[in-house]
């Protein structure tokens, strides 16, 4: 449900600029602490690729978004190494994973396309796999600046993962303001 924003170059160049500074540092030290170093890692929505490069220090992960504009960028980038374009919906792909991570991507998918989402990490992981999200704290959805935006609690996260992740660790945080922002990471059951 994102509309075509991040698949334009003049978006994906000014989405580059504003995203400067920002990354998943914090988060990526808690995935560290449920997931073993070099586990093979997909993340979901790398956009700029500021959290790949964080995250492929320590596991080996694969990139993927579903905007060609990002992804000629970061092949350029990082010749050697894996990116898919994979919409974060359907995740077409006959690899499997131990890991699945995405920083602010999961809240472009409407109600429908994240339960379609859910059961297709549930199925693209290694047994035991570990997932990880974070996404916009709040109810209900709406159209901000252009965007698709979904909203997530606590009690929306249970009900979208529960049937087929065990959630091991789930936290507000501040991204801009104190609980903007909710973080899960959750065991394949
Ligand atoms: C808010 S940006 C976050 C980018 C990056 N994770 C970060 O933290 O800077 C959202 C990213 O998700 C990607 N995205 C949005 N909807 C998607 C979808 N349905 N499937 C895959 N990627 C999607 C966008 O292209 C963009 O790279």
């Amino acid at each position: 449900m994102s509309d075509g924003y991040y698949k334009t170059k003049e978006s994906v160049d000014q989405y580059i600029k504003l995203a400067e500074g920002h990354h998943g540092g914090a988060l990526i030290e808690r995935l560290k602490g449920m997931l073993q170093a070099n586990s093979s890692l997909l993340e979901i929505g790398s956009g700029p690729g500021t959290d790949w490069e964080i995250l492929n220090e320590t596991f080996e992960t694969t990139g993927s978004d579903f905007s060609s504009e990002f992804l000629s960028r970061l092949i350029v980038k990082h010749p050697k190494a894996q990116f898919l374009e994979l919409d974060a919906t359907t995740l077409s792909t006959d690899q499997k994973f131990d890991g699945i991570y995405s920083n602010k991507v999961m809240h472009h998918l409407n109600d429908m396309e994240l339960k379609v989402s859910v059961k297709r990490q549930h199925e693209i992981l290694n047994p035991q796999g570990i997932i990880c999200h974070s996404f916009w704290t709040g109810e209900d959805s709406e159209i901000f600046k252009g965007l698709f935006v979904n909203y997530h609690s606590e009690s929306s996260l249970h009900s979208f993962f529960d049937n087929y992740f065990e959630i091991l660790l789930l936290e507000y945080y501040a991204e801009f303001e104190n609980e903007d922002s909710v973080f899960m990471i959750g065991r394949k059951k």
